[in-house]
C-alpha cells in the first residue's frame, strides 16, 4: 500500500477520534461550568453541601449537590473526568505530526512568508507548543492578581498570532495558534487540575484538611480553559475558510474572531448565573458584520475579461492536476476537465488568492499565473 493512502487513512481515523474526544471534553466542561454557575443554596440544609442544581433530561429528574470542599465520607465510586482531555490532545498532536511535521515543506512552509527549511519549520512549531505552556504556567504561578494573569494570557495570544503569521504558511498559522492554546488547555488538566483533585482525595483518606491552594489554582485554570474553548475550536475549522486566514492582516482577523467567540462564551457564562447581558450578542453581531464587510473580496479586476477558459485550464493543468485528479483527488476537488474547474471556481478563487494552494507552492506557480487564475475564477463562479 502506498504511503499517501496510509496517510489519508491515518488522517481520517485520527481526525474522527479527535472530533469525538473533543466533543466529550467540551461537553463535560460546558456542563460542569453551567452546573457550578447555576448552583443554588440547598432547600433542605445538609451537612457539607454548599449548593444544589435540579435538571430534567432524558426522561428523568437529576439532583446534583456540590460539597464545600468534600463530603464527610468518600463515595465508593468516584467518577473522574480526564481521559476526554488527554485523548483530545493526543489525537490532535498525532494529527499535527502526521499532516504537518512529516510533510512540512508542503504544509508549514511558504517561501513567500518566511525562508525556512521544512525541518526548521517543524522544530519551531514544536518549540511553540512547549514555550506557550511554559510562559503561561509561569505567569499563572508568579502573577498574584487574576487580572494581571488575564492580561498576560491576552498578550501571549496576540504575540503567538503575530509570530505564527510571520513564520508559517497562511493555513498553518491559525492551526499553530490553536495547537498552542489547545496544549495549554490539556496541560492545565494534566499538571494542575487533576493533581488538585488528588490532593482533595488524599486529604480525605488521611483524615486531614485539604490544602486549599491547589484547588484555587485548578479553579483559575479551569476558567481559562472555558474561555479558550471557542477560540481553539475556531482555529480547527478555519482551514476551510480561506477568506479568514488568507486575508491581508490574517493575525488581526484571528484576534478579532477570538474576541467575538470569547465574548459569546462570556454571554453564556453570565446567562447560567441568571444574568441576561443582551448587549454582548448585539455587540458581537455588529462586530461580525463589520468583519464580513472588511473581508469582502475586491471586485473582479479588469484582467478577468481577458483570461480565457483555455488559458485558465492551461494554468490548472500545469500547476494543480499533479494532485487534483481522479477519484482520490484531495478534498474531492477534481480539476482535470474545464467543467470540474468551473464547478470549483469559488473555492479555487479563495484557495489560490490566499496562497493556500498549491500547498507550499509545490508546483512553482508564478504570481502572474496566480492573478490570472484568480481573476478567471472570480468571473466564472
Ligand atoms: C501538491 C499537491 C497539490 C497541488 C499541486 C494542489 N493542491 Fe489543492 N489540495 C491539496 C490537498 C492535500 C488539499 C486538502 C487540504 C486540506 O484538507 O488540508 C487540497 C485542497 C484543495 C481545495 C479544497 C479546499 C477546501 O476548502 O477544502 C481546492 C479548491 C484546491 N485544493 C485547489 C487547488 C488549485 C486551484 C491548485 C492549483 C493552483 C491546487 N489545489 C494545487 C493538494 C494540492
Amino acid at each position: 500500500m502506498d504511503a499517501d493512502y496510509l496517510r489519508d487513512v491515518a488522517d481520517l481515523v485520527l481526525r474522527f477520534l479527535h472530533v469525538v474526544a473533543g466533543i466529550a471534553w467540551i461537553g463535560a466542561s460546558f456542563y460542569f461550568i453551567r452546573l457550578d454557575l447555576g448552583l443554588a443554596p440547598p432547600k433542605e440544609p445538609k451537612e457539607g453541601v454548599a449548593g444544589e442544581y435540579w435538571g430534567v433530561h432524558g426522561g428523568g429528574f437529576y439532583h446534583s449537590q456540590k460539597y464545600k470542599v468534600a463530603p464527610s465520607k468518600l463515595p465508593e465510586h468516584l467518577h473522574w473526568f480526564k481521559w476526554e482531555a488527554y485523548t483530545t490532545w493526543l489525537s490532535g498532536f498525532a494529527l499535527l505530526v502526521v499532516l504537518y511535521w512529516t510533510d512540512p515543506d508542503t504544509r508549514l512552509v511558504d517561501p513567500a512568508v518566511a525562508d525556512l527549511s521544512g525541518w526548521q519549520a517543524a522544530a519551531i512549531s514544536a518549540a511553540g507548543l512547549v514555550l506557550a505552556w511554559l510562559l503561561y504556567d509561569a505567569a499563572c504561578r508568579l502573577l498574584r492578581d487574576d487580572r494581571a494573569v488575564a492580561g498576560f494570557v491576552t498578550a501571549l495570544v496576540i504575540a503567538s498570532a503575530f509570530a505564527a503569521g510571520e513564520l508559517f504558511a497562511a493555513r498553518a498559522a491559525y492551526l499553530q495558534v490553536g495547537a498552542m492554546l489547545g496544549t495549554i488547555m490539556a496541560a492545565n488538566v494534566f499538571f494542575t487540575i487533576i493533581p488538585a483533585h488528588w490532593e482533595l482525595v488524599h486529604a480525605k483518606q488521611e483524615f486531614r484538611e485539604p490544602d486549599p491552594a491547589p484547588g484555587l489554582r485548578a479553579k483559575q485554570r479551569s476558567v481559562h480553559n472555558n474561555y479558550l474553548t471557542l477560540p481553539v475550536v475556531f482555529t480547527m475549522l478555519a482551514g476551510h475558510f480561506a477568506f479568514t486566514f488568507g486575508s491581508g492582516q490574517a493575525w488581526l482577523v484571528l484576534l478579532a474572531l477570538f474576541a467575538l467567540v470569547g465574548a459569546i462564551r462570556h454571554f453564556f457564562n453570565l446567562w447560567h448565573q441568571g444574568r441576561r447581558a443582551w448587549w454582548i450578542p448585539a455587540a458581537v453581531g455588529v462586530g461580525a458584520i463589520a468583519l464580513v464587510v472588511a473581508l469582502a473580496p475586491e471586485d473582479t479586476p479588469a484582467v478577468a475579461r481577458q483570461v480565457t477558459d483555455a488559458e485558465a485550464q492551461a494554468i490548472v493543468s500545469e500547476r494543480c492536476t499533479e494532485c487534483h485528479v481522479g477519484a482520490s483527488a484531495p478534498s474531492g476537488v477534481r480539476l482535470e476537465t474545464l467543467n470540474g474547474i468551473r464547478a470549483n471556481a469559488s473555492l479555487i478563487e479563495s484557495q489560490v488568492s490566499s496562497r493556500a494552494m498549491p500547498p507550499g507552492n509545490a508546483t512553482g506557480m508564478t504570481d502572474e499565473e496566480r492573478d490570472r487564475l484568480v481573476a478567471w475564477a472570480a468571473a466564472a463562479r
